[in-house]
């Protein structure tokens, strides 16, 4: 969900969570909406849901994705500038965006344009077995799109969303010789990013993911707190 369970927030914050696949960005995005009552920007769930409408963005879109590659730095752009266009978020938490130098330069230009600039940088670290461990078991409610893990937090009735009912479902990029593939591509085109942010001076706070989801958001706000 991009931009739900808003609250009224009175410390504006701008955000960007980093993190491998399967890191738990959505996760956590989710918490710190429901904390801050910030705007969520998850561009993965934007061209899920442009490839599941059959739109031209999601067709120009769908082989990068299933190949475990990224969607060109434009289509990116074009996608997170209509959406901070009103400029009336009380702020956000950027999930899996940016993703490359060149989309990280456009974020700041974007936030500059609206009087803002990026708060902190969140970068949520967990081992690579436990990432492949954590993506094999990822299955997403078709109708509400609720996430569980059948290794780490199995739904009451197999193959059933505990909130809806609805159908669970595995992501198509989430089959072993993608993942290989978006773990590398997250190595060498978005790893960079973590020196990009740390020379030019924003708040930067690693966590450790590799921990219960409550801990690892408790550690999160600590982090803001500091
Ligand atoms: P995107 O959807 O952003 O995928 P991703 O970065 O690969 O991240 P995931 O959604 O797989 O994982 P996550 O870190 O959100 O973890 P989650 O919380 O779900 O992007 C998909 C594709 O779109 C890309 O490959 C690319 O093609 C394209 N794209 C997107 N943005 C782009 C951009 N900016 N530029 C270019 N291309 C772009 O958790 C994973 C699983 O683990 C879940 O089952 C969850 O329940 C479980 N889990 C989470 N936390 C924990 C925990 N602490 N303990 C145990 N289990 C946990």
């Amino acid at each position: 969900m991009n931009g739900s369970k808003r609250r009224p927030n009175p410390q504006p914050l701008n955000l960007v969570l980093l993190g491998a696949p399967g890191a738990g960005k959505g996760t956590q995005g989710e918490r710190l909406v429901r904390s801050h009552g910030l705007v969520r920007i998850s561009t993965g769930d934007l061209l899920r849901d442009a490839v599941r409408r059959g739109t031209e963005l999601g067709r120009e879109a769908q082989g990068y994705m299933e190949g475990g590659e990224l969607v060109p730095d434009s289509v990116i752009l074009g996608l997170v500038r209509d959406l901070m266009r009103t400029g009336d978020a009380p702020g956000y938490v950027f999930d899996g965006f940016p993703r490359t130098i060149p989309q990280a330069q456009a974020l700041e230009g974007l936030l500059e344009e609206l009087g803002r600039s990026l708060d902190a940088v969140l970068l949520v670290e967990v081992p690579d077995d436990v990432l492949v461990k954590r993506l094999s078991g990822r299955r997403a409610c078709a109708k509400c799109g609720a996430v569980h893990n059948v290794h780490f937090d199995p739904p009451s009735r197999e193959g059933r969303c505990d909130a809806c009912g609805g159908d669970l479902v595995e992501r198509p990029d989430d089959d072993p010789e993608t993942v290989r593939r978006r773990l590398e591509v997250y190595r060498e085109q978005t790893r960079p990013l973590i020196e990009y942010y740390q020379d030019a001076g924003v708040p930067f706070h690693v966590v450790d993911g590799d921990r219960p989801v409550e801990q690892v958001h408790a550690d999160l706000e600590k982090a803001l707190a500091a």
